[in-house]
C-alpha cells in the first residue's frame, strides 16, 4: 500500500481558531478526516503530522524518504527555512507544497518560498481544499 506524508508546520495546530478570515474555520482534525476518506477510497495510507518545531519537520521529511509522496505546509518556515529546503533536496520523494491562503496577495515577505525550487509544485489559495488537491495530484 502506498503511503503519503502530510506535514504541517507552525501555528497550523491553531487552524479553525487562527485568523479565520484568512485561514477559514475548519480545524486540522477535519482536514485529516477528509484526507483519510480519500485514502480509504484509493487504498492508500496517510501519515498526518503537525509540529511547531523546524527540526521535527526535517526529521519527518527524512523519515518519509521511501514514501510515495510528501504534502507539506511549512507555515512561516516556507519563507526562510533553508534547513527545510535542504531536507527536501536530500530525499528523492516528490513533495507538493500547500498554502491555505493565497500567499501571493498578502504581505511581501510571504511572496517568497525558499521551498518551491525543490518541490514538484505549489498549491496556494484554495483554502483547506488545497491538501486534497495536492493528494489527488499524486493519484
Ligand atoms: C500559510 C502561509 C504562511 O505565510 C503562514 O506563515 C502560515 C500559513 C498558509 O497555509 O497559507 O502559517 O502557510
Amino acid at each position: 500500500m502506498k503511503t503519503f506524508y502530510v506535514l504541517n508546520g507552525p501555528n497550523l495546530n491553531r487552524l479553525g481558531k487562527r485568523e479565520p478570515g484568512i485561514y477559514g474555520s475548519e480545524t486540522l482534525e477535519t482536514v485529516e478526516r477528509r484526507l483519510a476518506e480519500v485514502a480509504d477510497e484509493n487504498q492508500i495510507s496517510i501519515v498526518f503530522r503537525q509540529s511547531n518545531h523546524e527540526g521535527d519537520l526535517i526529521d519527518w521529511i527524512h523519515e518519509a524518504e521511501d514514501a510515495a509522496g510528501i504534502i507539506i505546509n511549512p507555515g512561516a518556515f516556507t519563507h526562510y527555512s533553508y534547513a527545510i529546503r535542504d531536507a527536501i533536496a536530500s530525499v528523492t520523494v516528490q513533495v507538493v507544497e500547500v498554502h491555505i491562503s493565497n500567499v501571493h496577495n498578502r504581505e511581501p515577505f510571504r511572496h517568497t518560498s525558499v521551498i518551491s525550487p525543490v518541490t514538484k509544485g505549489q498549491i496556494v489559495g484554495f483554502g483547506t481544499n488545497g491538501y486534497e488537491l495536492a493528494l489527488r495530484s499524486f493519484l
